[in-house]
């Protein structure tokens, strides 16, 4: 018998509260710099009270075909959100770039897609019958050489990519995409925003208002379940891309909508935002603090709105992990490779939120300092 001690587990994120800034993970009260609830409002009393009182009164919900009050009010909300005729609601974000390229199938013959894009768009792709080509990661250089090499003549491209990746947080340039997409009369440009929505862009409505991009020919999927608070999939545009959807995409006539709760926690979420506009404007300043406070450390980070921080260099990542959460403060290693957009070397994934407080980000930054 072998009696040579293990090493333990590390122990995992066991969270016993609601989500936020400051927040209790495995019995202890902690700083959180992870995951993706941008402003926190998933752990936002008036989302949860609303969650609650919806899930009173409609119940879990509808099974998987019917219609209730509180999904006409989430299309209400989210067509002012996003000064959309219509934005199609399903199940999850995951499934959300699935739907938006079935509906949009027969406007395009060929598929090039950034060869980092998230697992969402990926296992689209099988489903929509169309030959499909990489390019290099971020560089429009390599898509404009894979346009030539594969688009013929009068066949339209799509180009498909992640508008902010969702490990190294990395903008597409999508302005530059679109650049090189000029030569290709009816190509379009489809964007997994999941990361993007909500943050994004001068009103919130993602990476295309952010590039100045929102036009006919350029379209985005996105997600309730990070900024705003909640869950579900959604896909704003015109009726006749909603009409589209409705005809190719199966998932909107065989699966359940998002549960009364999810939906009620999405409206909700929405209106805090648009009636607390200093939420926006705190997560601003939070982002420019923690880039600006790494730059001071000596970390290379571009000069970008995005509340995802990756953090490279010549660390052991896991072992300073480890000391900021002896302090208290919980951050995330993405292990190499670790995920659809991650690097081949371990980075630190910060998450930034507009309730951080300045001082929190201050403790984080001087911990780092300290132990590096
Ligand atoms: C880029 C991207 N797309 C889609 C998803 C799936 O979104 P959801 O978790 O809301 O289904 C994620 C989830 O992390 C993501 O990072």
């Amino acid at each position: 018998m072998n009696h040579q001690a293990t090493p333990p587990a590390p122990l995992p994120v066991v969270m016993q509260s609601p989500l936020g800034a400051r927040m209790r993970i495995n019995g202890r009260d902690v700083d959180y710099f992870c995951g993706t609830s941008y402003f926190c409002l998933h752990g936002h009393p008036r989302v949860i009270e609303a969650a609650c009182a919806a899930t009173r009164q409609f119940g879990m919900g509808p099974g998987t075909l019917a219609q209730m009050q509180v999904y006409v009010a989430l299309q209400d909300e989210l067509q002012a959100w996003f000064g959309a005729e219509h934005v199609v609601s399903l199940i999850s974000g995951y499934s959300s770039p699935m739907a938006m390229l079935q509906g949009l199938r027969d406007d395009f013959d060929v598929i090039l897609i950034d060869a980092a894009t998230h697992y969402s768009a990926r296992d689209a792709i099988p489903t929509l019958d169309r030959p499909v080509h990489s390019f290099r990661h971020l560089d429009a250089g390599s898509l404009a050489e894979e346009l030539d090499r594969y688009v013929k003549p009068g066949k339209r491209p799509v180009v498909v990519t992640d508008g902010v990746f969702p490990s190294s947080g990395a903008l597409a340039p999508l302005a530059d995409y679109r650049q090189a997409m000029v030569p290709y009369e009816g190509a379009i440009l489809a964007v997994d925003d999941s990361h993007g929505v909500g943050v994004l862009g001068s009103s919130g409505r993602g990476a295309l208002q952010h590039f100045g991009l929102e036009a006919d020919g350029n379209y985005l999927a996105g997600t309730l379940s990070k900024a705003f608070g909640a869950l579900g999939g959604i896909i704003p545009g015109s009726q006749s891309l909603a009409d589209k959807i409705a005809a190719n995409a199966m998932i909107m006539r065989g699966a359940s909508p998002v549960p009364p709760a999810a939906a009620a926690a999405a409206i909700a979420s929405l209106r805090v935002l648009k009636e607390t506009p200093a939420m926006r404007a705190n997560l601003v300043r939070n982002v420019s603090h923690v880039r600006a406070g790494l730059r001071k450390l000596g970390f290379v980070l571009a000069d970008t709105p995005v509340p995802i921080v990756s953090v490279r260099g010549d660390v052991d990542f896991e072992q300073l992990r480890l000391q900021l959460d002896a302090k208290d403060i919980v951050v995330k290693v993405t292990k190499a490779s670790g995920y659809s957009d991650a690097p081949d070397v371990p980075t630190m994934r910060l998450a930034v939120f507009s309730e951080h407080s300045p001082e929190q980000i201050d403790r984080l930054l001087s911990s780092m300092a300290e132990l590096l």
